[in-house]
Parts: structure tokens; C-alpha cells; sequence
């Protein structure tokens, strides 16, 4: 499996089998994003909330890919009205698509669909993903969220996630020391910080988030990336 980081909360996945999964694909309006939209296809998108900085380009992308949009119940109405095949779920549900598992889970923010032209419209709740593939490797992707208990207790005791991907940035979401708990909270093996640069209000330094991982749980490898780079994830198996 590899992950590609487009910038801010957008990820690129492509699993072994040669799926492609995007998560908030939030690429032309993007900052910190090179790489044009019209390179980009996607089986299943994934969206964790309505703002624009991560609903982004899906409608575009899924439209002339035919992709699935896994998303909450409010968003997911509002893009099948427009023809796009999406499964709408909600925090605490799983659903499966080609193998591959979708667990919603909660993040404390809000999701008003905040681009179109009425102003904002309710967009449901703000989520995270636990996504689980075929050979049982999972990832967390946490959306835009406050640190909350829960991350410890079910997210980190229940579902266990290999890789945590964890916004950063501070005023919005949290910042590097809440996002280091967090981290320590769900324990993964491996931590990808993002939510972060994009813009001037969420400038922080990923080092100082990897020194308070390091300093809560040494074991937690930090992999900081820069926009358009892939990680290669190789998990050992116990
Ligand atoms: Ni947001
Ligand atoms: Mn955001």
C-alpha cells in the first residue's frame, strides 16, 4: 500500500490490489497542492466534513471517475442529488466496499457545506475514518477534530490503527502538543501529521509535534512528509 500526502488533509491511497482511495481531496483551490486535478482518479473518496478545505474537488473527481463517496448521511444527500453514486453512513457504522472497510468515527468540529452559493447549509457531523484493508493493515484518518477522550478508548483500545494521520495545525483543529496526545492515545505504529502549512493561520513546525510524540512514546515512528511525497507502507506483522 502507498500513501501519497496532496497537502493539508488530502491523501491519495492505493492499496495492493490497486485500488484508489482519496481522502478530503482538496486539490485546485489547495496551496500547497502541485498537482493538477485532472491527474487525479479515485475508486472511493472519503470526506470528513462539509468545509471546503476538505469536500474540496470530490465532485469533480468523482463525477468524471465514477467514484463511490463514503461520507455522512447530510453529505452524502446532498451529492446524490447531483448524481453521484455515495454511501452515507454515520459515526459508530462500518461499511465495505471492495473488500475494503469504512469505520466512521467521531471528530469534535463542525461540517456546515460552507461553498455554496445560499451561504452554508447543514452538513451533518464532523468525522474521522478508520479505513481497513484486506490484509487486516488499518489507518486512521482523524478529519479535523478536537483532542477527545474517546481517541484512547475506542479508537486506540478498539480498532487499534497501524498508521494514525493527525491535523496539527493549531486554531482549527488541534495543534502539536494535542495532536502528540492524541497520538499517544491511539498508539499506532506509525504517525503522519497533516492539517498544517497550508495556510498562514495553521503554520507550525512538524519537528516540535514529532519531539512530543518522541517524549510520550518513543516507539511512534514520526513520518513527516511534504506535499506530493508517498509512503511506502510496510508493516511488520506480530
Ligand atoms: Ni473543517
Ligand atoms: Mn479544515
Amino acid at each position: 500500500m502507498e500513501i501519497r500526502w496532496l497537502g493539508h488533509s488530502a491523501f491519495e491511497i492505493t492499496t495492493d490490489e490497486d485500488i484508489k482511495i482519496l481522502i478530503d481531496p482538496f486539490i485546485s483551490n489547495n496551496p500547497s497542492c502541485n498537482i493538477p486535478v485532472e491527474e487525479l482518479t479515485a475508486d472511493i473518496i472519503c470526506i470528513t466534513h462539509g468545509h471546503s478545505d476538505h469536500f474540496g474537488d470530490a465532485y469533480e473527481i468523482a463525477e468524471k471517475s465514477n467514484s463511490i463517496v463514503v461520507s455522512n448521511h447530510e453529505i452524502g444527500m446532498f451529492l446524490q442529488k447531483q448524481g453521484i453514486e455515495a454511501v452515507n453512513m454515520n459515526i459508530g457504522g462500518s461499511t465495505s466496499i471492495r473488500n475494503i472497510k469504512f469505520t466512521m468515527v467521531d471528530a469534535i468540529h463542525s461540517s456546515d457545506v460552507d461553498f455554496v452559493e445560499e451561504g452554508a447549509v447543514p452538513g451533518g457531523s464532523a468525522c474521522g475514518f478508520i479505513i481497513t484493508f484486506p490484509n487486516g493493515d488499518k489507518i486512521y484518518h482523524a478529519g479535523d477534530t478536537a483532542l477527545y477522550g474517546d481517541m484512547e478508548s475506542i479508537i486506540g483500545n478498539i480498532y487499534k490503527p497501524d498508521i494514525a494521520i493527525i491535523p496539527i495545525g493549531d486554531r482549527f483543529t488541534m495543534g502539536p502538543f494535542e495532536g502528540a496526545l492524541a497520538t499517544r492515545w491511539v498508539s499506532p505504529k506509525a504517525v503522519i501529521p497533516m492539517h498544517y502549512n497550508t495556510f498562514p493561520a495553521i503554520e507550525q513546525d512538524p519537528v516540535i509535534f514529532s519531539n512530543f510524540v518522541k517524549q510520550l512514546d518513543p516507539s511512534i515512528d514520526v513520518v513527516i512528509m511534504n506535499p506530493g511525497e508517498v509512503y511506502k507502507v510496510e508493516l511488520e506483522k506480530e
